[in-house]
């Protein structure tokens, strides 16, 4: 990998993970593209990176702000790059989310990197080499209490980028999976922290997460799966859920307490 050459459009560049690949990526000499909603925190990351990178401001939630960062992206250097990093994960029983809920979960950690892809795809297959990683998480594997959307919109991202490996076999676009397990950012509520504590479940910093990315890359492994054991549950939830519904079951009740606690807190 010619990390000099890349030019990378990366969503979410503003986040917890997003940042800590975009440091990763640009101190091994990537031209960024930063994308996000907040310009003043895209502004603040791209001075503070070593290199120089753009920045780019849109709301991928909609078709038209899809429509309208791509339009936008006319004005870079070709897209060598697209890490579709961008996400939402709403924390609750199905009930308790709304209308807005459902659509924006899928919209974002969805149907963006679908339109992403489809949009830049022509450009990327004429190059000599083209990457594409989509972050999906463990939840993209594993059906979890109190986060339907989510894993919703995470299987499907995971569904989507194996059908696209597999169509794109043998072109110049190479396409990834990564799957975080819980880490360390602002999508995690106070609740779902606290949640993730009394489980006993492992947080990953967002470094480790970028460092595993880059990685990835390096070794041409097209599906990865970080921690353990949750790379073990993944593979087990695959063959025999059913263990995985027991030892789920188990943990309903603690689930089901952040999860009210949540409801509670957003109402205030
Ligand atoms: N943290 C975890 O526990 C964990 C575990 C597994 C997988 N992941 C995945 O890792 C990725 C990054 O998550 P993170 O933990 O870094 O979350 P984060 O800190 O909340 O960052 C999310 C990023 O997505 C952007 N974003 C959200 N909605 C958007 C929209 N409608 N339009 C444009 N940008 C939007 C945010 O931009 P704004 O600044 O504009 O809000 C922000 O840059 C996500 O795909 C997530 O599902 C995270």
């Amino acid at each position: 990998m010619n990390w000099a050459n890349q030019h990378c459009l990366l969503t979410g560049a503003s986040g917890g993970i997003g940042q800590a690949i975009a440091r990763t990526l640009a101190e091994s000499g990537v031209q960024l593209i930063l994308q996000g909603r907040n310009e003043q925190a895209l502004q603040a990351l791209a001075n503070s990176l070593p290199g120089t990178h753009q920045i780019v401001v849109a709301d991928i939630s909609s078709s038209q702000g899809r429509d309208e960062l791509i339009r936008q992206l006319a004005r870079f250097p070709a897209i060598s790059m697209l890490i579709n990093n961008a996400g939402i994960a709403p924390f609750g029983e199905l009930q308790s989310m709304s209308d807005e809920d459902l659509e924006q979960t899928i919209q974002t950690n969805l149907l963006a990197p679908m339109a992403l892809i489809r949009a830049l795809l022509p450009a990327m297959k004429k190059r000599s080499e083209a990457y594409i990683v989509n972050v999906g998480s463990t939840f993209g594997s594993i059906g979890f209490a109190c986060q339907s959307l989510y894993c919703a919109s995470k299987f499907g991202l995971r569904g989507f980028t194996e059908a696209l490996q597999r169509e794109l076999a043998g072109s110049s676009v190479n396409v990834f999976y990564l799957a975080p397990r819980a880490t360390q950012t602002t999508i995690n509520s106070d609740d779902v922290v606290a949640m993730n504590k009394a489980l006993g479940n492992q947080v990953d910093s967002p470094e480790l997460v970028a460092k595993a990315l880059k990685a990835q890359l390096q070794q041409g492994l097209r599906r990865k799966f970080i921690g353990f054991p949750e790379k073990l549950f993944v593979r087990i939830n695959g063959a025999f859920p059913s263990l995985v519904d027991n030892a789920l079951v188990k943990k309903l009740p603690i689930i089901k307490k952040f999860a009210a606690q949540h409801a509670k807190e957003i109402l205030v």
